[in-house]
């Protein structure tokens, strides 16, 4: 590691993706905390929260909270999200873009089926994965103030045969091309956490025995076709990217080198940069991390950097830590840091930090009472910035019910004695 470094220099560097030259280092990672109205489209709020951060300096937004395609909408265990799936949504995705673009800030939609292991069955139809394996999620790999009383484990998904593996490819090929009609200057393919794509990355959550199974050719295939067939759609200056998993931080699960065989293999396809994104909903204590630099400290980037070369662009994650991040561009790890609850806790964190006053900085806590809010699906805030959720101040607040939970939610004593009965109901059953 370099021993000292121009931290505003190196973070204040533009960067080139592809077609477009984004003005700094420092990028507003996807949070679905966008309060689209209930319909799927963008409110008050959602361009409200993302021009906030736009003024703060960010040099690039990626938009998430969203989905593209029917199966998603129906599937997410997350809502309200913005869709990404709807012709008739164009004028009103056009608003937003307009809106930030005025800012002088460049946006790249996710695009994120939103539904697999971590889906939900609605309408009596079964979620799809790779493979049939669900998801648990208990207390070993949970992050702090997030509890799971008595565990849980996800319906048994159905593998996905060709026939819908190719008619998903499709509607998320029709949403690249719709999102660029709406202003968006980029995509980036969500393959992380336990959702569909991701599924078929690793060989614990892959057990096909067909084309899209075994070597890590093989797994990587879905998202290459995919890359292919949105590249054909958007062109060829147009950034394309990924968000995927870099490491399962299981038992037996896959580690960086083998996640980034992946990549390796996908990446001919047309993609531009990828987002790194640690763990699952499994081991999403590595996910959400409490300190500044564990990917590094994990060797992902680099495990990366190895198997895909100088020419594809790695954003970093969960690295707020200016110095950090700067010395991990500069030693040629990443092109870019990539942040998400920090960017909840202080929306100028990327000005601060590139005018030198990292003294101002308003740090997040790492105590999850967003993440929190998520998970009840209710309007997410943060205790460190009163403004954050309320950008557009007619934005829904939370109900007391719901404030109730998101504190109940982070409470051991509460959930401890939850888990307790939820054990006794078990056992009487
Ligand atoms: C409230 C909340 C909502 C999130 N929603 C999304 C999302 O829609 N898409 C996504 O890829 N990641 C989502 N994430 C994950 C973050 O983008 C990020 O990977 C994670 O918070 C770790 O980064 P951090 O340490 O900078 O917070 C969300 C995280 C939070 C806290
Ligand atoms: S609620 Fe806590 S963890 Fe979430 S962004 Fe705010 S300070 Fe960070």
């Amino acid at each position: 590691m370099s021993s000292s470094v121009d931290t505003k220099k190196v973070l204040g560097t533009p960067l080139k993706i592809n077609g477009v030259v984004i003005k700094n280092r420092i990028i507003l990672g996807p949070m679905a905390v966008l309060r689209p109205t209930g319909e799927g489209r963008p409110s008050g709020q959602t361009i409200a929260f993302l021009t906030r951060r736009a003024r703060g300096g960010v040099g690039l937004i990626i938009v998430g909270g969203s989905v593209c395609s029917d199966r998603g909408w129906n599937e997410s265990p997350f809502t309200p999200l913005l869709r990404f799936d709807r012709e008739d949504f164009v004028e009103d995705i056009k608003r937003l873009t307009d809106a930030v673009h005025e800012c002088g800030t460049p946006l790249f939609a996710q695009l994120f089926p939103s539904f697999g292991r971590m889906g939900v069955p609605r309408n009596g139809v079964s979620i799809l994965a790779a493979s049939p394996k669900s998801v648990r999620l208990g207390s070993g790999g949970l992050p702090p103030n997030i509890y799971v009383p008595g565990g849980h484990i996800s319906p048994l998904p159905e593998e996905a045969d060709v026939a819908q593996i190719k008619a998903l490819q499709d509607r998320v090929v029709e949403a690249a091309g719709r999102v660029k009609r709406a202003g968006f200057d980029g995509v980036e393919i969500g393959a992380h956490m336990c959702y569909f794509y991701s599924s078929f990355l690793s060989p614990l959550s892959n057990k096909r025995t067909d084309e899209y199974g075994g070597s890590a050719e093989s797994r990587a295939r879905i998202l290459r076709d995919l890359v292919a067939a949105i590249r054909e759609e958007v062109g060829p200056d147009y950034p394309i990217g990924l968000r995927m998993s870099v490491n399962d931080h299981m038992p037996g699960g896959q580690g960086p080198e083998g996640f980034a065989e992946v990549a390796a293999h996908i990446v001919p396809a047309g993609l531009d940069f990828i987002s790194l994104s640690e763990g699952n909903y499994e081991s999403m204590r590595d996910n959400v991390p409490s300190v500044s630099g564990t990917m590094l400290a994990h060797g992902e980037p680099q495990a990366f950097r190895r198997a895909v070369g100088k020419d594809v662009r790695l954003f970093l994650s969960s690295t707020p830590n200016p110095t950090q991040a700067a010395t991990a561009i500069n030693d040629g790890h990443v092109e870019a840091s990539m942040l998400a609850r920090q960017m909840l806790a202080d929306p100028d964190y990327a000005s601060k930090v590139l005018e030198g006053r990292e003294h101002e900085i308003v740090w997040c806590d790492h105590a999850n009472s967003c993440l929190r809010g998520l998970i009840l699906n209710a309007p997410v805030t943060c205790h460190k910035n009163r403004e954050m959720g309320q950008e557009d101040p007619s934005a829904q607040r939370p109900k007391p019910l719901q404030k109730i939970g998101v504190w109940a939610a982070g409470n051991r004593f509460v959930m401890g004695a939850i888990d307790v009965i939820a054990g006794i109901v078990q056992r009487n059953r």
